[in-house]
């Protein structure tokens, strides 16, 4: 499942994170890649490790861990810290699929993917290509969003990000540990948790058929759930 999260940073935050991470020393992008990724990517990032790319990415999980349609679509485990880009003129990353197990630099354990996300920090109107293009069982998607908007999508997937021809892109991008390991799974419990939220707007959240919904929901996520 592809889900769009818009707002996740107001425009202000925006502004002041650019502020931060604009500031810094941004080094060759292949310092994350696996080996295979390395040869299909050409950008730069903030070192993980850089005040400003912890500073930035703390405030971002802040974000996310405040926003209930990212909570209900992603059931994070484990968010690992947000990671930074920039792709200027002729970058571009080739067709890839994110490494399935990363370590969690904060505590040194493997953390699996699931769920990659980028929260694009450039309005789509200061760059022409770096589209990012992710394919999924429904076909390919051509995403470029809003500043302060994110996208949540299978780290499973085969993606890329399509050479810029003006301009400069600046995003971030990480990946979640979900409860849920399978993406049907997590998906069918999304539109549960959707479901019993019109419901119990319309008819209150003591109404059998809202406690009935939401009981099963969490029977599934019981099963379901790694922890
Ligand atoms: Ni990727």
């Amino acid at each position: 499942m592809m889900l769009q999260i818009p707002g996740v940073l107001p425009k202000a935050e925006v502004a002041r994170l650019r502020a931060v991470i604009d500031a810094a020393e941004w080094v060759d992008g292949n310092v994350t890649s696996g080996h295979q990724a390395a040869l299909a990517k050409a950008n730069r990032q903030l070192p993980q490790t850089s005040p400003a790319a912890v500073e930035a990415g703390q405030a971002i999980v802040r974000a996310l861990n405040a926003s209930p349609l990212f909570m209900a679509a992603a059931l994070p485990r484990t968010i690992l810290p947000p990671l930074f880009n920039s792709y200027g003129l002729n970058d571009g990353f080739a067709d890839h699929i994110d490494n399935a197990v990363r370590m969690n630099p904060a505590t040194g354990q493997p953390i699996r993917t699931d769920l990659s996300i980028t929260v694009f920090l450039t309005e789509p109107d200061a760059y022409d290509g770096g589209e990012l293009l992710v394919e999924d069982t429904y076909g390919l998607h051509e995403v470029k969003l809003a500043a302060g908007d994110a996208i949540l999508y299978p780290a499973s997937s085969l993606h890329r990000v399509t050479p810029i021809t003006r301009g400069a892109r600046i995003s971030s991008f990480f990946w979640i540990q979900s409860l849920i390991r399978d993406d049907g799974q997590r998906a069918l419990l999304f539109d549960m948790d959707l479901a019993i939220q019109r419901l119990s707007g319309q008819l209150g959240g003591a109404d059998p058929s809202v406690v009935g919904l939401t009981g099963a929901y969490h029977n599934l996520l019981r099963m379901w759930a790694e922890v």
